[in-house]
């Protein structure tokens, strides 16, 4: 059994089709998910998946390009539902300099960073991080303003050497989709290099279908597809990569 550690079944193409999807991701081995809110909206349809389906969590939070989705809402609603068991995490959260690079956009961005890892860390809470184009920066604020209940770099995107800067903060790191690609060099080098037990596998769905499924519309039923070429990469098997990728995600989300 596998875990998707990161989908958006409350994305509107997913959403529609959850039902036959969660069944189908089932029967291929494919046993739960953790539902990623990215905006204010589709932070609340998480929570409401989560408790539609015992085999869903969820995990609510503002994206660096999503910020103006919290404005002159009720911020307090929002995170109040980290009190909900079902809530198993703050995120997607973190810098994207990818849509955003005028330097008003990044210190905006930097200051919900660290507002939500606060937020994070006074509920007990891991984090799920986003991070496009602005490493290093994302790592100055991390060591700055550490998660106390750990949290993972989602679809990671850095060098392998860098790896290690995370996992030193106590992170986990996020394989998805493009591990498969023949181009995916530098992040098929990653897989290799991420400790054990810090390696999670996610599909970020609708976003990153696999090969060779690349461009069309993902979900976790491809999540196997992933879990295969990691284990190929690592060089153990497809059970000893599902138990150890389940452990970690377990231990992480505290599910
Ligand atoms: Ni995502």
């Amino acid at each position: 059994m596998i875990i998707d550690s990161h989908c958006h079944l409350n994305e509107e193409r997913l959403y529609v089709l959850r039902k036959n999807i969660i069944k189908q991701a089932q029967e291929l081995g494919v046993d739960r998910f953790v539902v990623v809110g990215w905006d204010y909206e589709s932070s609340f349809l998480a929570v409401e998946i989560a408790h539609e389906f015992d085999c869903c969590y969820a995990s609510i939070g503002i994206m660096p390009t999503d910020i103006d989705s919290i404005i002159g809402k009720d911020e307090d609603k929002l995170y109040e539902l980290l009190k909900d068991p079902k809530v198993v995490a703050l995120g997607e959260i973190g810098l994207d300099y990818h849509w955003e690079k005028t330097p008003e956009q990044k210190e905006r961005q930097k200051e919900w960073f660290i507002k939500q890892i606060d937020i994070a860390n006074q509920y007990k809470k891991p984090i799920i991080i986003h991070c496009r184009e602005a490493l290093q920066d994302t790592l100055d604020i991390l060591k700055a303003h550490t998660p106390i209940c750990s949290g993972v770099m989602h679809c990671y995107s850095g060098s392998p050497e860098m790896v290690n800067d995370f996992v030193k903060l106590g992170l986990y790191i996020g394989v998805d989709g493009p591990v498969t690609f023949t181009n995916g060099r530098s992040i098929k080098e990653v897989a290799q290099v991420i400790p054990a037990d810090r390696l999670l596998i996610e599909t970020d769905s609708p976003y990153l279908s696999p090969h060779p499924h690349r461009g069309e519309m993902d979900s976790p039923v491809y999540l196997p597809l992933i879990a295969n070429e990691v284990a190929t990469l690592r060089g153990v098997s497809y059970n000893e990569l599902a138990k150890m990728t389940s452990d970690n995600t377990e231990r992480l989300f505290k599910l």
